[in-house]
C-alpha cells in the first residue's frame, strides 16, 4: 500500500460505496478494517496487514447494538481526531466514520443472527452482542464493498461469527484474520484498558498469564482438563470475576474433547478486572 497523501474522511454511505466500487472499478484492491475508534497498536496491525491492498478503508462507529443494557455504550471512549491522525500516518486512504442513522434508518427493523458460533461464551454473557456485531458488520460491508476485510484473533468468537455470517450470506469479501497484539507483560491491547486502575493493571495480566500457562501445559502433553485448570489458577490468585475460562475447538467454539491431542484446541477466558470486563485467547496447538 503506497503512502497514501491525504486522508479523507467520509460520511455518507453512498459516497464512500460509490469511491470504493470506483477504486476497484480502476483495478485497485481495497482492504476494509471495521472498528470501533479509540485506536491503539491492535488496531494499526490490522491496518498492516492490509497493506497488500492498493487502498485501506478504516471505519470508526460505536455501534449501540451490540452493547447490553449497563454495558459502557455511553462513555466508550471517543477521540476521531486522534485516531484519524494515527490513520493518516499508517497510510490510510479513508475513514468512513457515519453517523447513527446511516446504520441505523428510522424504522429500521432487521437484525442478523449467526445462531451457531454466537450461542456460547461471549453469546452466554452479553445476549444479543453478537447479533448487534452480525448487523452492523453485514450493513458495513455493503457501504463498504472491499475486496478483503480484517478482524483481530483478539475477539476470536466475533471472527468466527463474522466468517460464518460471510460463508452463510454469500458476501463477496475475503476476511482475514491477524494476530493479537500484546503489551510487553503480555496484556491483549484493548480500548477497555483505559478503564483500568493502576492496581488493576497489574491483576488484568492474569489472564495473559492464564493463557500462556494453558498453552505450555498443553505443548507438554497435558489434557484440555489440565489446561484448563492451568488457566484457572492465576484468575483465581488475583481474584478476578470469571465469566468462563475455557478450552474450545477454534472452528465450532464447542468444549474440546478432553485429551484428544490431534485436534487443534483455543483456549478463552472473559472475566471482570474491577469494574472493567475483558477478553483474551490463545491457541494452543
Ligand atoms: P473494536 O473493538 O474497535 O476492534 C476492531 C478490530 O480490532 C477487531 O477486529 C478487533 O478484533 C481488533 N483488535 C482489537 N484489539 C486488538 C489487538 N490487541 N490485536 C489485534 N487486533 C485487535 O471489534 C469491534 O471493534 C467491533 O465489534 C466491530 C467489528 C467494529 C463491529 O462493531
Amino acid at each position: 500500500m503506497p503512502k497514501a497523501a491525504t486522508l479523507v474522511i467520509e460520511n455518507d454511505p453512498a459516497t464512500i460505496r460509490r469511491t470504493v466500487l470506483a477504486a476497484r472499478a480502476a483495478g485497485r484492491r481495497v482492504g476494509f478494517v471495521p472498528t470501533m475508534g479509540a485506536l491503539h497498536a491492535g488496531h494499526v496491525s490490522l491496518v498492516k496487514a492490509a497493506a497488500d491492498c492498493d487502498d485501506v478503508v478504516v471505519s470508526i462507529f460505536v455501534n449501540p447494538t451490540q452493547f447490553g443494557p449497563g454495558e459502557d455504550f455511553d462513555r466508550y471512549p471517543r477521540s476521531l481526531d486522534a485516531d484519524c491522525r494515527l490513520l493518516a500516518e499508517a497510510g490510510v486512504r479513508w475513514v468512513y466514520a457515519p453517523p447513527t442513522e446511516a446504520l441505523y434508518p428510522p424504522g429500521d427493523a432487521t437484525r442478523v443472527v449467526v445462531d451457531g458460533p454466537s450461542r456460547r461464551w461471549e453469546g452466554e454473557h452479553r445476549p444479543h452482542h453478537f447479533q448487534g456485531v452480525a448487523t452492523v458488520v453485514c450493513k458495513l460491508f455493503s457501504m463498504v464493498p472491499a475486496d478483503a476485510a480484517f478482524f483481530g484473533a483478539k475477539d476470536w468468537q466475533q471472527a468466527v461469527v463474522v466468517r460464518r455470517m460471510v460463508r452463510d450470506l454469500a458476501i463477496p469479501i475475503d476476511v482475514v484474520v491477524c494476530p493479537t497484539v500484546r503489551e510487553p507483560d503480555g496484556l491483549a491491547l484493548s480500548s477497555r484498558n483505559v478503564y483500568l486502575s493502576s492496581n488493576d493493571r497489574v491483576r488484568a495480566v492474569a489472564l495473559s498469564e492464564g493463557l500462556a500457562s494453558a498453552r505450555s501445559c498443553w505443548q507438554q502433553g497435558g489434557t484440555a482438563a489440565e489446561a484448563t485448570a492451568a488457566l484457572a489458577a492465576p484468575l483465581a490468585r488475583q481474584a478476578i470475576d470469571v465469566d468462563y475460562a475455557v478450552v474450545v475447538d477454534p472452528d465450532s467454539l464447542e468444549p474440546h474433547p478432553g485429551d484428544a491431542r490431534s485436534l487443534p484446541a483455543i483456549a478463552l477466558v472473559a472475566g471482570r478486572v474491577g469494574p472493567t470486563r475483558l477478553i483474551d485467547n490463545m491457541l494452543l496447538s
